[in-house]
């Protein structure tokens, strides 16, 4: 059986998650990138000490395991070093996800388990879908968007560039999530989402910036 290696930039919980994932789809995970070492993962060292050795490396894969609240903008710190170097990254799709065939995925996505990506969706690169999330037929989910455990999307959604959808929310058919949005958990968005603004409550109102 072909195994193919990934190294995770990240040490926290969601890193341990996608190792699990990976695990279960036949991915060799080196070790992770970060900071400090954390229990149960492999660690390799710090930032500077992959850019010394990176040569040794650029044959695997990579995958951005850092999960986030809204509002933080780590995953997007270390694409922001990493993407210039020109490394190879990895989809990890947890075994139970359905993906659609018809589905366009494009790079460092992670889909979680029974999560469900349908027909015609397009995610763009770094896109999380956590544990049990929903992007119904023809969404389209831009770099980075980031689905909550149980979030769900109804058919031709677009979310903007960082949009943060939170936990259980949920977003009618069609509608426009702005880029940097955020929508809070349990949210049931029934409108247009601005740009950079953050939604809470059933129907979802903006309640401030969703920049910090
Ligand atoms: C959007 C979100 C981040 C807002 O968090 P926050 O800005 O830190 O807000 P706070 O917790 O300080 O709460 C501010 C107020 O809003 C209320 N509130 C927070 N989230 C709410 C929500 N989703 N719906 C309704 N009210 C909410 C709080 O009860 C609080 O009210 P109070 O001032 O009357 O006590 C949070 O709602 C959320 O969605 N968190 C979940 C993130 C997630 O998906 N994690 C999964 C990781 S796997």
């Amino acid at each position: 059986m072909n195994v193919r290696t990934v190294c995770l930039f990240g040490a926290g919980g969601h890193a341990r998650v996608v190792t699990d994932a990976a695990r279960l789809s036949n991915w060799r995970v080196e070790g992770c990138w970060a900071p400090d070492a954390a229990e149960g993962l492999l660690h390799l060292g710090s930032d500077a000490d992959l850019e010394r050795t990176l040569d040794r490396w650029m044959e695997g894969h990579f995958h951005v395991a850092v999960g986030g609240l809204p509002g933080e903008t780590l995953r997007r710190t270390i694409l922001e070093r990493w993407e210039p170097k020109a490394l190879t990254w990895a989809n990890i799709i947890h075994p139970t996800a359905w993906v659609s065939p018809r589905a366009h995925l494009g790079w460092g996505i992670y889909i979680g388990a029974n999560a469900v990506v349908n027909a015609g969706a397009r995610l763009g690169n770094h896109v999380l879908i956590n544990t049990g999330a929903i992007v119904e037929h023809d969404c389209k989910l831009d770099e980075g968007v980031n689905l909550g455990p149980r979030a769900v999307v109804g058919g031709g959604v677009h979310a903007g560039p960082w949009s943060y959808l939170a936990l259980g929310c949920c977003v009618r058919n069609h509608l426009s999530i702005g880029a940097n949005a955020v929508v809070g958990m349990g949210a049931v968005v029934a409108r247009d989402v601005e740009e950079n603004t953050m939604v809470m409550g059933v129907p979802a109102k903006p309640v401030g910036s969703a920049v910090r």
